[in-house]
């Protein structure tokens, strides 16, 4: 049986690579992908190397999509450090992550903040991959899904139904980004079940079948297709794995099979 949905790999470098290194990175993972079907890749390299990385992967052929860390939801004007959707644009970049985990929990964003990151990125012309998940504490005290839901409703406040065809969600539990810790498939599957219950109760059943939900949290090739093969996993967000080539690759292969 085929899946209902394309899955979908992302790669986010976080603050890592440089000019070079960012280059011939996109430039392997390009290449490899022109081998690849069935399944969307796209990367999210630090701002600075958005333009060089998404000539890279126009070069390569592969389909790469080239999507942003982050975005500002103020269209210009005095906001020092902040770029904006038109910005991003303007660089070729097509998606952008909202609520990663680490601007939640390292540099402070709230779940308003977020929702006009996203609304503003959305109505600007970009795709959204809308990051959500709990820390260990809420784990540990049972808020789950809770967390979860209240992250998911407050993000998305204001997003329409036609809007959500643009729209990826990303489940990451934080306890999980970078630590070597993977959600189990079955624990990632139940997440990933309540959050697309809750897509439907927002959306209607159309829109919650058809919207994909990645899973992220110290996926490796050793791990991926076991998460992969999930029903509700429609693929995965990668930090450190993403950083290698070949690692990635390998990833992404394990989401088509
Ligand atoms: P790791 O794959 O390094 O755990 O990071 C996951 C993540 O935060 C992707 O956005």
């Amino acid at each position: 049986m085929s899946r209902p949905r394309t899955p979908v790999i992302g790669g986010n470098w976080k603050m890592n690579t440089n000019t070079e290194s960012s280059r011939a990175l996109a430039e392997a993972v390009g290449e490899g992908c022109r081998s690849i079907d069935g399944v969307e890749v796209f990367v999210c390299p630090p701002f600075p190397y958005l333009r060089r990385v998404g000539g890279a992967l126009k070069d390569a052929g592969g389909g790469v999509a080239l999507a942003a860390q982050d975005v500002w939801h103020e269209p210009d004007g005095a906001f020092t450090g902040e770029v904006s959707a038109a910005m991003l644009l303007d660089c070729g970049v097509s998606m952008v992550l909202t609520g990663h985990s680490e601007r939640r929990h390292v540099i402070g964003e709230d779940d308003g903040l977020i929702n006009k990151k996203t609304i503003a990125a959305l109505n600007a012309g970009l795709s959204v991959v809308l990051c959500i998940g709990e820390t260990l504490d809420q784990r540990e005290k049972g808020e789950t899904d809770a967390v979860n839901e209240r992250q998911l409703r407050a993000g998305l406040n204001g997003v329409t139904p036609e809007q959500m065809a643009s729209v990826i969600v990303a489940y990451e539990p934080v306890w999980a980004i970078g630590t070597g810790k993977t959600a189990t498939p079955e624990d990632a599957q139940d997440a990933h079940t309540k959050i697309r219950d809750v897509i439907g109760d927002l959306y209607g059943a159309d829109i919650a079948a058809a919207t994909r939900i990645q899973y992220g949290g110290s996926v490796k090739p050793g791990n991926a297709a076991e998460l992969f093969s999930r029903p509700d996993i429609d693929g995965g967000l990668i930090g450190g794995a993403s950083l290698k080539a070949d690692d990635f690759l390998a990833i992404i292969r394990s989401a088509t099979g």
